[in-house]
């Protein structure tokens, strides 16, 4: 039986990502990998949506990025107002503090993402070096809707925006630059289709003042010495995941063939599929409509089921694999990717599955609702 890996990230891989990882491996200071890295580079500017800026990719998952935000910018006392929204929200927190910042936090209503109203407000309140917050919040299935004003506002104060958007940038639309957001963090193992072992920054002109300003607390994610390796040798400081950079160039070669905004749009219909859906058979999404995400579709386990019975069904019988819960969440959701390769195929096998899991478990619905909702979304979208 094929395995459809439905968590939210890692997903499903292009094949195409997957052949280039067969590559036999090269010599990471010599021609090859050079040009190999120089093209890397410049697609990854079309995954930011980025003409000026540098992306620069590290040999790490998505969090290590986070780390290398946070290690270029902040010294020790510096405060980082992080508003708090979920678990990769508490991880931030966590990464500033690791680092001797202060983190300035407010906690978010339940069910949502931090607004520009908010974020305003607590600025008002505290003047900070940095907003740092998570775009699309994988931990609840909620995404930011206003990033662009937070970014003015964060601005207008006179702090950098930095954002992670590990599991939002490819399946919503981010341009880093129109946005000016200072600095952006993205990773391989989601919307772009690749495996683990990579993740991104991307890195303004204001950002590269202040990291040039500093003194980097992290050798082994020092901006400033990657962009030396580039110019000087369009190397890496230290030895890259080869194999990894090589489906990772591919996976975004793939991105370009398809077109950022088509992506984005089939993430978009893709969703709307999913929650149409999952209300369709009688289940409620966790998000709030006007915060649901593109990318990872929350849902509350009602009661009389239990999550590890739904996700074990889904698994044993049909293939398809979604998370659980996180923290304070366990057991209370079911999470799905909806995230890379992601098409019509895709969701109605997973909805399919879970209508099919959820008879078994005996929850009351028409069998065949869900599947007919999603159709529905797509006709209406794509024709029969
Ligand atoms: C929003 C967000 N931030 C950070 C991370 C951490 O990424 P990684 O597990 O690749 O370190 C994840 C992973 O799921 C995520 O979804």
């Amino acid at each position: 039986m094929d395995k459809l890996l439905m968590i939210p990230g890692p997903t499903n891989v292009h094949q195409r990502a997957l052949e280039a990882m067969y590559r036999p491996l090269t010599d990471h200071r010599g021609p090859e990998f050079e040009s190999l890295y120089a093209e890397l580079l410049e697609n990854l500017k079309y995954f930011f949506q980025t003409k000026k800026w540098d992306v620069i990719p590290f040999t790490a998952s998505g969090t290590g990025a986070l780390e290398c935000i946070v290690s270029n910018t902040i010294a020790p006392r510096d405060k980082v107002l992080v508003p708090l929204y979920g678990n990769f929200t508490n991880r931030i927190k966590e990464i500033v503090e690791v680092y001797g910042g202060e983190a300035i936090t407010f906690k978010v209503p339940e069910r949502e993402a931090v607004t520009a109203e908010q974020v305003e407000s607590a600025l008002r309140r505290e003047k900070v070096k940095m907003v740092f917050l998570v775009f699309n919040e994988t931990s609840t299935g909620v995404k930011v809707v206003d990033l662009k004003e937070i970014a003015k506002v964060a601005h207008e104060h006179g702090a950098l925006i930095a954002v992670d958007a590990v599991s939002g940038l490819g399946g919503d639309d981010l341009p880093v630059e129109e946005w000016n957001i200072d600095l952006c963090a993205s990773a391989s193992q989601k919307c772009l289709a690749a495996p683990p072992g990579v993740s991104m920054v991307s890195v303004s002109d204001r950002a590269w003042e202040v990291i040039n300003s500093m003194k980097a607390r992290s050798h082994y994610f020092d901006l400033k010495l990657y962009k030396r390796f580039f110019v000087e040798r369009r190397q890496t400081p230290f030895t890259p995941a080869v194999s990894i950079f090589y489906a990772v160039n591919e996976a975004l070669k793939a991105l370009k063939e398809e077109g950022l905004e088509n992506r984005i749009r089939r993430h978009k219909i893709c969703s709307e599929a999913f929650y149409a859906a999952i209300e369709a058979v009688g289940l409620k999404c966790y998000a709030k409509p006007k915060f649901r995400s593109n990318t990872t579709i929350a849902v509350e386990v009602p009661s009389g089921l239990r999550e590890g019975d739904i996700r074990r069904i889904m698994r044993e019988r049909y293939g398809v694999y979604i998370a659980g819960g996180m923290a304070d969440l366990r057991g209370k959701i079911i999470r799905i990717g909806n995230m890379g390769i992601v098409d019509r195929q895709i969701v109605l096998r997973t909805v399919n599955s879970l209508e099919c899991t959820l008879k078994e478990l005996g929850w009351d619905f028409k069998i065949g609702s869900g599947v007919e909702a999603a159709l529905n979304v797509f006709s209406k979208y794509l024709g029969i």
